[in-house]
């Protein structure tokens, strides 16, 4: 029987659920196929600052996301990787188990500055990364590294990883993989709303958990800001103002912001 339900509704693409079973929490997750399909629409457009974006093909099945979720968070258990524990798959919807006093690291960083806590990030993080580099396998990486995929644990004082639904590029090998999802973590970290010291803070604890080859291979990236990104962008806006009278905004903020990071100070820290 069910006693109690926090609806966490993302509105971005899935709906999310903590149930209180009374035998412990679980975690509901349904994906959205339309609006998942609308969020991809807001996503492509990083492949023209990235092209060699880690993400295979834009249009795939909502089920695939689900079972590749699954069968991540499944080599992660196996593994000794802290994470939930898948329940059932069914479809588009995933049940794992709960974590009621759970935050997640987006809104625990962008309230409180805690260098601490975000070093159990990368603990769980460079796990992962050693995980997959030592089984030699993709599947083992996070393909969606964002701080909002990482839980705090208050309690514990430890990190989780959740959310691993997302189809990676199969053309790329494994070591590349790994370097576009550092860059989508530290344009995650960039995007952050707190001062320039602390973002500094959190780059430094990651970057001791990379070999110097690793960060090279970041610098080694491009990280102007393309003519052609950006033309896209004014036009679209553009068009948004005069047929749907929004007001102009700048939607790659994220990139935009870690780009501007990139130059002022995040690669003199790689
Ligand atoms: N097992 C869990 N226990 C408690 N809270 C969770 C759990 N898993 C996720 N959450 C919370 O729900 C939020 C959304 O979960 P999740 O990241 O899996 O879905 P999502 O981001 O909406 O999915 P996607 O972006 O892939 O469509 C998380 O940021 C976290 O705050
Ligand atoms: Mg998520």
């Amino acid at each position: 029987m069910v006693y109690n339900v926090r609806v966490i509704e993302w509105d971005d693409g899935s709906n999310c659920c903590l149930l209180d079973s009374g035998q412990g929490s679980i975690f509901s997750k349904e994906m959205k196929p339309v609006r998942f399909l609308s969020r991809w629409g807001f996503r492509a457009p990083q492949h023209l600052f990235y092209p060699d974006f880690a993400v295979s093909r834009i249009l795939f099945s909502v089920e695939d996301v689900i079972r590749h979720e699954a069968t991540t968070l499944g080599l992660w258990k196996e593994a000794g990787i802290p994470c939930p524990i898948v329940l059932s798959v069914s479809g588009n919807r995933i049940e794992t188990t709960g974590f009621p006093e759970a935050v997640s690291y987006w809104n625990l960083l962008n309230n409180s500055d805690s260098v601490e806590s975000y070093k159990q990030l990368v603990t769980v993080y460079s796990t992962i990364r050693e995980t997959a580099k030592r089984y030699d396998d993709p599947r083992y990486l996070h393909p969606d590294p964002s701080l909002s995929n990482f839980l705090y644990l208050p309690e514990e004082k430890t990190a989780l990883a959740i959310d691993p639904g997302r189809l990676l590029r199969r053309d790329l090998d494994l070591a590349s993989l790994d370097i576009l999802l550092l860059v989508e973590h530290l344009t995650s970290l960039s995007a952050l709303n707190t001062s320039q010291d602390v973002i500094a803070g959190y780059v430094q604890e990651l970057r001791s958990s990379l070999t110097k080859v690793e960060a090279e291979r970041i610098k080694a990236l491009d990280h102007s800001n393309p003519l052609v990104a950006r033309l896209y962008f004014s036009l679209r806006e553009e068009l948004g103002y005069r047929f749907r009278k929004r007001k102009k905004k700048n939607p790659p903020l994220s990139l935009q912001k870690y780009l501007e990071s990139y130059q002022n100070f995040i690669k003199d820290l790689l």
